[in-house]
C-alpha cells in the first residue's frame, strides 16, 4: 500500500467533500470537545441541534464549570447516556482548576480528563491542536479493515491497536486535522457498514478489498452478544394534574429522575398491591401495554400501568425536570389516556 498516496487522495476528497457541521467552524478545542463527546453515542443528525443549543447558553469552558446541573441536564434531555454530561461538567472543573481554564494539549494530560478515552483524545489532539494522534472508532475500523483487505477481527482491542499504529506512521506533515476527520467521512459517507459505494471512492484503486471483489466481506467481526433483557412495571400515577416521579438510587441511569417502577412484570393485581406499598390507593389502573426501549448493552421491556388517585404527593413532573428518553416516551401513554 502506498500510504502517502493515500493520505494525499483523503485529503484533497476531504476538502472538497466534507459536511459542513458546526463543529468544524473553528479550531476551538472546548468546541471540538464537546462534539465529539456528543458524537460518542449519537449520530450526527441528531447531535446539530442539541449541539448549538449547548454552545449558545455554555459558549466556553468557564461557561460549562459554572453550569448548573438542572439547566446542564436539560440541555442532555433526549441525547441519553447522561453520565457524558455530568463527565464533561467535571472535566471542564478540572481545567479550570488544573489547567487555568485552558484546555491542554498534550495527548497524556487531555487523555486523563473524565469520559475522554483514546479516541477522544486523538480526535481532540489532531482536530483542534495538529497532531498526529489517531481517532480510530468503528467507521475507521471499518475503513482500514476493507482498505488493507485484513482478516483481523475488527470486535479485539489488539486489532485497533495495531489500525492505530499504523496510522500514526503515516500521519501527514501538515492537514492532520484534516486527515482524521477524512477518515471519519470516508466511513459515515462512502465506505459505509451495509453495502459501501465504492464508486464514489476516492481511494477505490488502493482498496485490496475492492479490488478482490470483497468488499463486503470486510470487515471481520465476532458476532456480537445478545442483548441482556430486562422486564420492568412501570407505574404513571396520576391525579390529573401531576404525575409522580422518583429519584433512581443505582445501576443504569442513576441520579436521574423516573416514573416509579419495579423489576419483572407485574399483573393489575400484583400492581395495585404494588401501589399500596408506595403509599398509594388507586381509584383506577388501567392496563396501557408494554413498551421497549433499547441501550446498548440492554433492553428494557417495560409493562405500563396508567393509575389513578387523588392526590399526587411531591416529588411530580415539571419542565425543568430533565426525564430520561425511556421514561419520557411513556408519556405518550399519558396523553392518549387525557
Ligand atoms: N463522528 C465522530 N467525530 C466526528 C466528527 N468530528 N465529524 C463527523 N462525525 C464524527
Ligand atoms: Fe470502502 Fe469501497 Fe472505498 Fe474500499 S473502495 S475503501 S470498500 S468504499
Amino acid at each position: 500500500m502506498d500510504w502517502t498516496l493515500f493520505t494525499g487522495k483523503m485529503l484533497d476528497w476531504y476538502r472538497g467533500a466534507a459536511r459542513v457541521l458546526p463543529w468544524r467552524e473553528n479550531r476551538d478545542p472546548y468546541r471540538i470537545w464537546v462534539s465529539e463527546i456528543m458524537l460518542q453515542q449519537t449520530r450526527v443528525d441528531t447531535v446539530i441541534p442539541y449541539y448549538n443549543r449547548f454552545m449558545e447558553t455554555f459558549p466556553c469552558v468557564e461557561a460549562l464549570a459554572n453550569a448548573d446541573e438542572t439547566a446542564l441536564l436539560k440541555h442532555w434531555e433526549g441525547l441519553g447516556y447522561y453520565t457524558r454530561a455530568r463527565n464533561l461538567q467535571k472535566a471542564a472543573k478540572m481545567i479550570m482548576e488544573t489547567y487555568q481554564g485552558i484546555f491542554p494539549e498534550r495527548f497524556e494530560d487531555v487523555r486523563k480528563l473524565p469520559g475522554i478515552g483514546d479516541y477522544t483524545a486523538g480526535a481532540i489532539c489532531s482536530i483542534a491542536f495538529e497532531q498526529p494522534t489517531p481517532a480510530v472508532d468503528g467507521n475507521v475500523l471499518r475503513v482500514l479493515s476493507r482498505l488493507t483487505a485484513d482478516d483481523s477481527d475488527v470486535m479485539k482491542p489488539e486489532t485497533r491497536k495495531q489500525y492505530t499504529l499504523r496510522l500514526q506512521e503515516i500521519y501527514p506533515a501538515e492537514g492532520r486535522g484534516d486527515f482524521t476527520q477524512s477518515l471519519m467521512e470516508l466511513g459515515a459517507l462512502i465506505c459505509l457498514p451495509g453495502t459501501p459505494k465504492c464508486t464514489d471512492c476516492p481511494v477505490q484503486t488502493l482498496c485490496l478489498a475492492y479490488t478482490k471483489g470483497a468488499s463486503e466481506r470486510y470487515p471481520v467481526k465476532t458476532p456480537k452478544k445478545e442483548k441482556k433483557v430486562e422486564r420492568l412495571t412501570v407505574f404513571l400515577i396520576s391525579d390529573g394534574k401531576h404525575l409522580a416521579i422518583s429519584k433512581r438510587e443505582q445501576g443504569l441511569l442513576s441520579n436521574m429522575w423516573q416514573f416509579p417502577n419495579v423489576s419483572g412484570w407485574l399483573s393489575t393485581d400484583a400492581a395495585r398491591e404494588e401501589m399500596g406499598k408506595m403509599g398509594y390507593s388507586a381509584t383506577q389502573i388501567c392496563d396501557c401495554g408494554r413498551m421497549k426501549h433499547i441501550f446498548t448493552h440492554i433492553e428494557w421491556q417495560m409493562q405500563v400501568y396508567h393509575c389513578t388517585v387523588n392526590k399526587v404527593e411531591a416529588p411530580y413532573l415539571t419542565d425543568e425536570i430533565t426525564l430520561p428518553t425511556a421514561f419520557r416516551k411513556l408519556l405518550q401513554v399519558e396523553q392518549e389516556k387525557e
